[in-house]
């Protein structure tokens, strides 16, 4: 991607680890710190996105594996490309919930497609876009399902896989940041929301600095 002057942060993990509670935390951290943030999120963080997350999300039936990948690549590129490249070039604080580490992870792992290949067509949608730091919050499924089933909202198509799906969506996860420890930080994200929180800022400080 085209160097860019602002900070680009993504938060990914599973479903139910909190990342949405921490991406509003950061948010309001960062605004009072004085930094214009863009909060977003894939899929579905520009209008096009929008209505492609409500047919990955939500659409009854299957979606043949490959038209998956398709679909949240196509959000993607256009997000990058409307959204997240013109805040960084005015040198906003971009806070997204999502990026491609969850193609890589559920796609990819979870669904059993090549994990180079689902790699290589994001990048090629967004023009190797990669972020200055991706949060990774790692909680173990079964507990990050008791969440979910707290929060009693309706699962949707990715949230109602079975177990194994989340058990090798994590372990994706974790392999993701042990190939880039320099963009990933990974956290606990069975602590407490503020220590979470504290973590994060530390590292995000320390980004803001370089
Ligand atoms: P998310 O917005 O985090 O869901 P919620 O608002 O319910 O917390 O993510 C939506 C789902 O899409 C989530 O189960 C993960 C999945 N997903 C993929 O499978 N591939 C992707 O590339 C992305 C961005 C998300």
């Amino acid at each position: 991607m085209s160097a860019h002057k602002g900070l680009w942060i993504t938060l990914e993990g599973g479903d139910g680890v909190g990342k949405s509670t921490q991406a509003r935390l950061l948010e309001e951290w960062l605004g009072a710190e004085g930094r214009t943030v863009v909060r977003t999120r894939e899929p579905g963080g520009t209008e096009v996105g929008a209505l492609i997350r409500d047919i990955v999300l939500h659409h009854r039936g299957d979606i043949a594996p490959r038209a998956e990948a398709l679909l949240y690549a196509a959000d993607r590129a256009h997000h990058v490309a409307t959204v997240v490249q013109p805040a960084l070039d005015r040198s906003e604080v971009v806070v997204q919930d999502r990026y491609l580490d969850s193609s890589v992870a559920y796609q990819g792992a979870g669904r059993v497609l090549d994990s180079a290949e689902i790699r290589s067509l994001s990048l090629w949608g967004t023009g190797g876009a990669l972020p200055d730091v991706t949060i990774l919050l790692d909680l173990d499924p079964a507990a990050a399902r008791t969440r979910l089933d707290a929060a009693d909202k309706p699962f949707d198509r990715l949230e109602a896989e079975k177990a194994d799906f989340h058990g090798r969506v994590r372990e994706a996860f974790l392999a993701l940041a042990t190939a880039e420890p320099e963009r990933f930080l990974v956290v606990d994200a069975a602590q407490p929301p503020a220590a979470i929180a504290q973590t994060i800022r530390e590292r995000v400080e320390v980004a803001l600095r370089g």
